[in-house]
């Protein structure tokens, strides 16, 4: 082998070959054949001692050369390889910061559940206590422990849900008020007793834009021994206007119910016109919008829960939480409660 040829040669071919490869390892062999320790100018890097003086010279320059042309080439490919790596990196993992958001919705907690959450809040700060009752009861704490007769229309099959038909002490059913729970709390605790009842209903009523066979309440007892109905107008008026707002106006209406005695029907005045404007969509022009049952819990039913009631008096209450929410809100339709329609729902976040 010519030294200086085969040298010659190398310094030929390295620019072309180096720049023909295009990744950082395959640089490396390149390199390595052209000037490594097994290449043809490694073993002439190891035969320099043996070669003549005039020689030596001339073959140690030429050797020079193609180490220093090879390292240059060999840093200016590696520093493009560099380049064009980072360059691909970046492409590949660009964001494109104007596509639209994947929307990741959050849900919310149902109107009725909220309604419920704040007349619970409202009551709570008067000092009431939320109590819990089963919504599957004896035919005795839904009716006859609330002074309801035997004959009472409201206990026909028709009317209630019965799981079980027959003797109302052990006659099961669905419990068509939350009221029951007023019978079986105080047939456990003593007086003075002041408790709110959320909970859910059933009756045989066909679906439609004011009826649901569910649906939910808000019980309220309050028994003491010296409580009157200006208790009860006082509280429900503080109340209507907690949840109404601050300039709502309550009217009692003589009603009847067969737990309560005196008992009305609460209106209040519609927040949404200036007392009863004939095209008012809230109102209808009434003025007044229907709220509530309530009056003072009646002798009779002090005396199935073993009460004295020529020791205690008290008040109640109840509420139709969906009409609470649809008047509130303007609802016109019941069935959007149960509809599961976001379009519905997101409203109320
Ligand atoms: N339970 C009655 C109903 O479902 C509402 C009601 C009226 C509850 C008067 C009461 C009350 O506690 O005193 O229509």
């Amino acid at each position: 082998m010519e030294p200086l040829p085969t040298l010659e040669d190398v310094l030929q071919r390295a620019p072309e070959e180096i720049a023909a490869v295009d990744d950082l390892d395959s640089l490396a062999s390149v390199v390595d054949k052209l000037v490594g320790p097994k290449s043809p100018v490694g073993d002439i890097r190891r035969a320099m001692g043996s070669l003549d003086a005039e020689q030596r010279p001339l073959v140690g320059s030429k050797l020079n050369e193609v180490s220093s042309t090879v390292d240059r080439l060999q840093s200016e490919k590696r520093r493009l390889l560099e380049f064009e790596e980072t360059n691909r990196r970046l492409q590949s993992e660009a964001i494109d910061v104007t596509l639209p958001v994947i929307g990741r919705s959050v849900g919310a907690i149902h109107l009725v559940q909220q309604t419920i959450e704040e007349i619970s809040q409202i009551f709570g700060a008067l000092g009431f206590h939320v109590a819990n009752g089963p919504e599957a009861d004896l035919g005795w704490y839904n009716f006859d422990a609330l002074n309801t007769p035997a004959t009472h229309p409201a206990r026909l099959e028709s009317d209630t849900m019965y799981l079980d038909y027959g003797d109302p002490r052990d006659e099961m059913l669905l419990r068509t008020q939350t009221s029951p729970v007023q019978a079986r709390w105080m047939e456990s605790h003593e007086p003075p007793i002041h408790i709110i009842v959320p909970g859910k209903c059933y009756r045989t009523d066909a679906v439609d834009a004011s009826h649901l066979p569910v649906f939910h309440q808000v019980e309220g007892l309050a028994v003491d021994t010296d409580i009157t109905f200006a208790d009860l107008k006082g509280t429900l008026a503080h109340f209507a206007r907690e949840f109404f707002g601050s300039e709502t106006v309550v009217r009692f209406r003589p009603h009847f119910f067969p737990f309560t005695e005196p008992s009305a029907e609460l209106d209040v005045s519609c927040f949404n016109c200036d007392g009863g404007e004939p095209g008012c969509r809230v109102c209808k022009g009434a003025g007044w919008l229907e709220m509530l049952g309530c009056g003072m819990v009646d002798p009779d039913v002090f005396r199935a829960v073993g009460y004295d009631p020529d020791e205690v008096t008290g008040w109640a209450f109840g509420m139709g939480v969906e009409r609470m929410a649809m008047v509130r809100h303007d609802i016109n339709d019941i069935r959007n409660f149960i509809l599961n329609d976001t379009r519905f729902l997101s409203q109320f976040p």
